[in-house]
């Protein structure tokens, strides 16, 4: 399997500055092979992006979704509005909903479930705060994570992705050691019924790229502020691994 390396843009980059990005990430990676490349910017940059990357390598995905597939939900966005676009992917359970928007478990097993009913592909994060993993409550949290999130669909797991985004490595410019990753993402695939990729985010850049790469528990990164910029965006693309 090609590793996966995604760029969730988050709440930056307006409809203009979007389609620049990519135009710009085009140029850079267009010698790239053997990667999967996705960009996730946010809703209102959809179509713009979505016409720049139209038969090119780079994919497309959405930050969230609604479980519903229409109705009086203001504010919220259909799953099947963002198939329409061109959308491949949609981010579920990304730690900023759960912990600023309090989105909790049982509406991330919805989403996930219309995801699958769809054809979307989910990127389900997981992931403990700094205060669970000094108490040694890492794998109880994740494995909380895990059993509600999925409650029902564990048998179709496999047609997911799987996000290990420690809350403490987000951001912070602390990075989990690729070792101890390594060591959740095991965790993660332990608990699970079905072989499932699984990526790693938090904190990664084009400097500590190479060494995550290398563990063979990682399967490709999800990457918030260094996917803003092309450069940086495409050296982390073009990680170097001796794997
Ligand atoms: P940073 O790479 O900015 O730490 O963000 C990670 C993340 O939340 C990706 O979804």
């Amino acid at each position: 399997m090609e590793p996966i390396i995604a760029g969730n843009w988050k709440m930056n980059m307006g409809p203009g500055e979007s389609r620049e990005l990519v135009i710009k990430l085009l140029q850079l990676v267009s010698d790239v092979q053997n990667r999967e490349i996705i960009v996730i910017p946010p809703f209102t940059s959809l179509p713009g992006v979505a016409e720049v990357l139209c038969n090119t390598k780079i994919k497309l995905g959405a930050q969230n979704m609604h479980w519903e597939r229409g109705g009086a939900y203001t504010g919220e966005i259909s799953g099947l509005f963002l198939k329409s676009l061109g959308c491949e992917y949609v981010i579920i359970g990304h730690s900023e909903r759960r912990h600023i928007m309090l989105e909790p478990d049982e509406w991330l097993n919805r989403k996930l479930k219309t995801a699958l009913d769809i054809g979307l592909i989910s990127i389900f994060c997981v992931g403990e705060t700094a205060q669970e993993r000094e108490q040694g409550m890492t794998q109880q949290v994740i494995e909380r994570q895990l059993n509600q999130g999925l409650r029902g669909i564990e048998n179709e797991v496999h047609k997911m992705i799987i996000a290990y985004e420690p809350v403490w490595a987000i951001g912070s410019g602390k990075t989990a050691t690729p070792k101890s990753a390594a060591e959740v993402h095991k965790f993660i695939r332990s608990k699970l019924k079905k072989p499932v990729t699984i990526l790693y985010g938090g904190s990664v850049k084009p400097e500590n790229v190479d060494a995550l790469m290398q563990e063979e528990e990682i399967d490709g990164v999800l990457v918030g502020g260094a996917s803003l910029k092309p450069e940086s965006f495409a050296r982390i693309i073009k990680f170097e691994s001796k794997r």
